[in-house]
């Protein structure tokens, strides 16, 4: 049986053993890298910069909320803004295994720009095991590139250290919880954030109109959960996708696209069922999300997909 105190206990050990040099530990404030900032930080505490990335894919007031979880636990971040960059490096494309190597080849840049700054040597993340499994190599096909893994660049200087790399969803759960962690309950947020959440072009404009959607989902789901008309699930958001339908706002056509309501319930991620929401809810998120972009989006559907033979995330 997995025991979190001796997961802690062993890994603070390899990362002395490893870690000799000044490292920088990628933190997006999720639980995997939260869980993997604070074993560093009692491991190897002195060697150690801690870097947020602010993509401009993050969700509604996400960077300042972090940046306050994160100093309420003693971690001293250096957030890094970089919205206009990955805007501009993912101009026009749409494929999804390109963005993710877009996104991942830039957090590295910017990583090793981090890295001239202060000399370090390693480069230290909380990729999980779905990560590396789901990004394939060897015998294994590609189900997506997650960034921290298959968008890496080869020519990259930085020592990658992965101390989570064997644990699965669950497992960084319990060690969360034993390391008495708040991120510990957060819903899983994909590393290329928005921007898989967001298929056709990444415009400014459009990744707004995801991350209203999503706080919106987020809002009614927990709300509904909390007034036990349901069950919060293991995941729940919104995407926007480039498929434009004919509408009608008063007596005016409208041309928008549309979102898609996604929740699921899983217990690392590998496979899921899709969570049944009541229709009360979902009739109150279709007419705030409605409401909230008018004209840019005219209709809201909801997945009912299980992974197989669906993935959680639409790219
Ligand atoms: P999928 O969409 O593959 O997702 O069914 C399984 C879980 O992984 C999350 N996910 C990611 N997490 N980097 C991450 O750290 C990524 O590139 C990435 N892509 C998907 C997804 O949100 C779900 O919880």
């Amino acid at each position: 049986m997995f025991s979190p105190e001796g997961f802690v206990k062993e890994s603070i050990a390899a990362l002395r053993e490893e870690v000799d040099d000044i490292a920088v530990i990628a933190c997006s404030g999720g639980v995997d890298s939260t869980v993997a900032a604070v074993i560093a930080d009692i491991a190897v505490g002195q060697l150690l910069h801690c870097v947020y990335v602010d993509t401009g894919f993050m969700r509604k007031n996400e960077t300042e909320e972090i940046q306050e979880m994160l100093a309420g636990i003693g971690l001293n971040l250096t957030v890094i803004h970089a919205e206009d960059r990955y805007f501009a490096a993912l101009e026009g494309i749409t494929e999804p295994e390109q963005k993710r190597k877009v996104i991942g080849e830039l957090f590295i840049r910017i990583f090793e720009e981090e890295q001239d700054e202060v000399g370090a040597k390693y480069l230290i993340q909380g990729t999980i095991a779905p990560d590396w499994i789901e990004s394939g190599g060897g015998a294994r096909d590609t189900i997506k590139s997650h960034h921290n893994v298959g968008g890496l660049p080869e020519d990259m200087s930085l020592v990658v250290v992965e101390p989570l790399r064997d644990l699965y969803k669950d497992e960084v759960r319990e060690v969360g919880h034993f390391l008495n962690l708040e991120s510990s309950n957060r819903q899983p947020f994909p590393g290329p954030g928005l921007a898989v959440r967001c298929l056709g072009d990444l415009t400014p404009a459009r990744v707004e109109v995801t991350r209203e959607a999503c706080a919106i989902v987020e809002e009614e789901l927990e709300a509904a959960a909390q007034r036990g008309e349901m069950e919060l699930p293991w995941q729940y958001f919104a995407a926007l996708l480039p498929v434009k339908s004919v509408g009608v706002h008063g007596d005016v056509r409208a041309y928008g696209e549309t979102v898609v309501v996604r929740a699921v319930t899983s217990i690392d991620g590998m496979s899921a069922r899709y969570s049944p929401i009541p229709h009360s809810v979902l009739t109150k998120i279709s007419t705030r999300i409605t409401n909230a972009v008018k004209g840019s989006v005219n209709r809201i559907v909801y997945d009912i997909t299980n992974k197989p033979p669906g993935t959680i995330e639409w790219e």
